[in-house]
């Protein structure tokens, strides 16, 4: 098995559009990436042939989509490394950040308890957190990270103290792109008797992660940045940890027993999915991760870096361009800059009209931009079935934009 870019296309229908007249170039992957047709013929597939409600009926086609939907839950497990009952479905990752924040942070966090987070979390990774320090008086504790995103991991360990219960970290920011040395920062976590949890949103989607390896407690990813639908998403919880947890959500399924009285809670992970999940997307979810897993990884990620690389040395290359993060090892996918003398909203506005779709604003990390002294970047993020000739495309409409706004 190669990598081979070009039969990656050929997998993603929508490559095959235009924007404007012009061939489109899709560089908003860390926003939302866009669906193989594995993937769409799964969801085509569940709703016309194979749909039902999960665990309740006891008719051949709920029968069928409960050992799918369990079926995917095994594949989730098998990318993570974890088991089967360590899997929680959500409704994505900042439904799974909150419900680590309910289920687990409510009891056991309390008045003067700290949590360090680091100031490249993504909002989904902070406001679940400040919900803590407003109704438990937890104590929120930063991380500064240099201008290439990377942890000061003396200042780590300074932070960390018999107060410390939760480290919250992200295992690649989605602005600068810098990936965290997750499995020494677990380690020193559990050394002062912390939990950690990791937002992987961004970095599970650049290959299958081991979360016992990185001595994860909690890790998210979530369902449609890893080549799956949106309204879904998975928490890995160590078993020990989620069989002490009580429900952030009541309702159907997740119960053991409901009497006038009292009301007992079925295991994990079943105990914090109730209600109807979304169940075509966790099957949709995972057949992505079996798409991914089928890939050559490594010829994935090398084919990424170069991606990066030559679009770091291009846009290094111009003068009215500051960008964000110049790179460290372990760099994800994902460039961040401003331009001269231009908004970055006008900068996005402008390229799109010649097909390119990037982001620009501050990316659901204000604390960030304000450690970087900016209000917004353009972001440009690639995936597996981005090429150099659309770094050419986009380098060249940046250049218009530029004769347009200077
Ligand atoms: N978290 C997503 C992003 O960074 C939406 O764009």
């Amino acid at each position: 098995m190669s990598f081979d870019v070009n039969a990656i296309r050929d997998q993603f229908p929508i490559l095959q559009r235009q924007v404007h007249g012009k061939p489109l170039v899709y560089f908003d992957n860390a926003a939302s990436v866009q669906k193989p047709q594995k993937v769409i013929d799964c969801i085509n597939h569940t709703l016309t042939q194979s749909y039902a409600n999960v665990h309740r009926g006891l008719h051949t086609l709920s029968n069928e989509v409960t050992e799918r939907y369990e079926q995917a839950r095994k594949t989730c497990a098998r990318y993570l490394g974890a088991d089967e009952d360590e899997i929680i479905f959500t409704m994505g990752g900042t439904d799974a950040i909150n419900l680590v924040s309910y289920s687990w942070g409510m009891e056991n966090i309390g008045e003067g308890d700290e949590i360090i987070l680091s100031l490249m979390e993504h909002h989904s990774n902070i406001v679940p957190w400040h919900f803590l320090r407003e109704r438990k008086g937890a104590v929120l504790k930063w991380l500064k990270v240099d201008d290439n995103g990377a942890i000061d991991m003396n200042q780590y360990q300074s932070l960390l103290s018999d107060k410390t219960r939760l480290v919250a970290i992200t295992g690649l920011s989605n602005v600068l792109g810098a990936a965290p040395d997750i499995k020494a920062m677990a380690a020193l976590a559990h050394g002062a008797g912390a939990k950690i949890l990791v937002d992987g949103c961004q970095k599970s989607v650049h290959g299958a992660v081991d979360v016992k390896a990185l001595g994860a407690d909690f890790y998210v990813l979530t369902g449609h940045k890893i080549y799956g639908p949106s309204g879904i998403g998975a928490l890995y919880g160590k078993r020990e940890i989620l069989q002490d947890m009580t429900p952030f959500r009541g309702g159907g399924e997740m119960i053991d027993c409901v009497t006038q009285d009292i009301v007992t809670y079925n295991d994990p992970p079943h105990r914090f999915e109730a209600g109807t999940p979304p169940i075509m997307e966790a099957i949709a979810m995972g057949t992505a991760l079996e798409w991914m897993m089928a890939q050559d990884i490594e010829g994935l990620q090398t084919h990424e870096k170069a991606l990066t690389d030559y679009a770091m040395g291009k846009l290094s290359g111009l003068n009215w361009i500051s960008l964000q993060g110049k790179g460290q090892e372990g760099k994800g996918p994902i460039v961040s800059f401003t331009m001269e003398g231009a908004h970055p909203h006008d900068v996005a506005t402008i390229i799109d009209q010649m097909g390119v779709a990037v982001r620009a604003g501050h990316h659901c990390c204000q604390p960030l931009m304000q450690h970087l002294g900016v209000d917004s970047t353009v972001r440009a993020s690639f995936a597996a079935y981005n090429t150099e000739q659309e770094i050419d495309i986009f380098i060249e409409a940046l250049m218009k934009a530029r004769n347009i706004l200077s």
